[in-house]
């Protein structure tokens, strides 16, 4: 039972945006490409790697707020396969903002039964980044509560690519399984975790830069013009405000709308006959 005085004060912005949730229908998992620390930090003529540090209080927020309102996963997009193109004192500025959250927090995240999983080629990093996470995922491996994804030298295609490859050495070693969706989305990163049902961006941007490719086919996309360093816990509530209002469909109909009465059988051949093409 989600105690909503943990979430917000009365009278709150926060507590009237909780109140309009409908909390037995709140997503299982929400995914977040955290965007604008550059432009935050330029907005108040600081470095950039300010915004950067501003953002990990945004990051703190944001996975209290997930777990106090008990979502299963939470996703977090913190480094791309891309940004490596970065100057090399930002990329060395960021993962030391990144070891430092895991030192500082990963108390609370035991405390708070989460468990830290990090998606992406991550084992790649630089020696002290690797061993920091892996503390951090044996400290947190016994938590069953929510679990925090961190994607860290992260790229969809690529974790596709490691899926195929994972695939195709498990035939190799005789265990065959079929080449179907379950099979691949077993040999993702997020094996065993549902699909996101929100992908939050901030600060405006309209795409999905190779995140969550495969797991994100049918996620609703929430957009904020909010740079992530001011994403607080009332713009995640006004996220799943927004995210309640939307309907779902996965390819089907509205519910309560008829379809056409009858389906004629020249239609449904040719319908069969194109291998049933994925829903949209
Ligand atoms: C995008 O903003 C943000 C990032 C590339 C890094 C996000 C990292 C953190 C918030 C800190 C560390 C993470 C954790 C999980 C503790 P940008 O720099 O692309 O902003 P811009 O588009 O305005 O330049």
């Amino acid at each position: 039972m989600i105690d909503i005085s943990s979430i917000a004060e009365p009278g709150t912005p926060e507590d009237l945006l909780v109140r309009r949730l409908d909390l037995q229908q709140l997503p299982r998992h929400v995914a977040i490409i955290m965007d604008g620390n550059g432009r935050w930090a330029r907005a108040r003529g600081l470095p950039r790697v300010e915004g950067h540090r501003e953002g990990v209080s945004a990051v703190r927020e944001s996975v209290e707020t997930a777990a106090r309102l008990e979502l299963e996963v939470l996703t977090l997009f913190a480094f791309s396969t891309e940004n490596w193109k970065r100057p090399k004192a930002e990329i060395w500025a960021l993962m030391n903002l990144l070891k430092e959250y895991i030192r500082r927090e990963l108390q609370r995240l035991v405390e708070g039964n989460i468990r830290l999983r990090i998606l992406g080629r991550w084992r790649e990093l630089d020696p002290s980044v690797v061993s920091t996470l892996m503390r951090g995922l044996e400290a947190t491996a016994g938590c069953d509560g929510m679990t925090l994804n961190i994607a860290l030298n992260y790229s969809s295609r690529s974790e596709i690519v490691d899926a195929c490859r994972r695939i195709v050495s498990d035939w190799a070693e005789g265990r065959r399984a079929d080449i179907d969706e379950a099979t691949i989305g077993r040999s993702l990163s997020t094996s065993g975790q549902p699909d996101p049902d929100l992908v939050i961006r901030t600060s405006g941007e309209r795409r999905l830069s190779n995140f969550l490719l495969w797991q994100a086919a049918y996620a609703e996309i929430y957009v904020t013009p909010c740079l992530w360093p001011d994403f607080a816990c009332a713009s995640f509530l006004e996220a799943l405000v927004d995210f309640q209002g939307r309907q779902r469909r996965f390819g089907g109909l509205e519910e309560g709308v008829q379809g056409e009465p009858e389906v004629g059988p020249g239609l449904a051949a040719s319908a069969a006959a194109e291998g049933a093409r994925e829903p949209r």
